[in-house]
């Protein structure tokens, strides 16, 4: 199976009844885990990554690798390939060039009248190429401290839910309900306040910050129109301490083919576990 459009997957779990689940990668080898992972569980979600990491390849290689693993597994379960967090105009049309299927836009740190006019923009450029777009409403702790200095300073306010959905435009809606990002802080979800969301958002919403949130709560958050679950601490602990392991036991190790298959394998074991759980 190719990479699938992006409201083709929404479509997909909406009509399951499923919440699907967003894996950030970086290289090589958490993409090919991921894949894996998402394949050996049969259920379908997003392979995505971050304007931020990016930085150290591009989108065309991300899409080859995305393609490349999709290949090699045979790939049968629905998988979209998404920016998360994108920062700029510029990383939203190059990822669509190279054929990204969804895309993030994250102007969280704006003022609300800038991150409305900024996601609308981007929401034309990206519906010309029928690619739907998440934003952003309030601050996420764990990397957005700069809008959210204490626990409830950048949580999303209600109030401004049906006017941000209305006129951005947006399909997903990500939303601030004490969920963080990292594993630094605990997450607290304010059930009650993603209720209220909930029943004014005229689209799904979307939890970052997964690694960390207790399963309980992310089955618990499916009630209120949660359609997409984000991980990536979690991924990314797993797939470092194969290596921290190995060179702990043995400081002249230097099989970085095996060590990049187990790393591979982990990678592909926790997205499992992460599945298992979230369903
Ligand atoms: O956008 C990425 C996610 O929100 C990842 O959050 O690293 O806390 O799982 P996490
Ligand atoms: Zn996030």
């Amino acid at each position: 199976m190719k990479i699938v459009n992006g409201y083709k997957l929404m479509k997909y779990a909406q009509d399951k009844k499923i919440v699907l689940p967003a894996f950030n990668t970086t290289n090589f080898e958490v993409t090919y885990g991921i894949v894996k992972g998402l394949q050996s569980t049969g259920k379908g979600g997003y392979v995505q990554i971050s304007s931020n990491n990016l930085e150290l390849s591009n989108p065309k290689i991300i899409k080859e690798m995305v393609d490349f693993a999709m290949e090699k597994l045979d790939v049968d379960v629905p998988i979209s390939l998404h920016l998360d967090h994108g920062k700029s105009f510029e990383d939203v049309k190059n990822c669509i060039d190279a054929g990204f299927t969804s895309v993030m836009i994250d102007m969280s740190q704006l003022p609300l009248s800038e991150n409305i006019s900024e996601v609308q923009r981007i929401s034309e450029y990206c519906h010309y190429f029928n690619i739907p777009v998440e934003a952003e409403l309030g601050a996420i702790r764990g990397k957005e401290e700069a809008q959210a200095l204490s626990e409830n300073e950048g949580k999303t306010n209600p109030d401004d839910v049906a006017e941000f959905v209305s006129k951005t435009q947006c399909d997903l809606l990500a939303v601030s309900i004490g969920n963080v990002h990292g594993l630094k802080e605990k997450p607290n979800i304010d059930f009650p306040l993603l209720k209220e969301i909930s029943r004014i958002s005229k689209v799904p919403l979307v939890l970052h910050g997964g690694s960390g949130i207790p399963f309980d709560d992310v089955r618990h958050a499916k009630e209120y129109n949660l359609i997409k679950v984000n991980y990536g601490a979690d991924i990314r602990k797993k797939f470092i301490s194969t290596f921290g392991k190995a060179y702990e036991k043995d400081h002249n190790a230097f099989d970085l083919k095996t060590l990049s298959q187990r790393g591979i394998n982990n990678v592909a074991k926790t997205v499992e576990d992460i599945m298992d759980n979230i369903d």
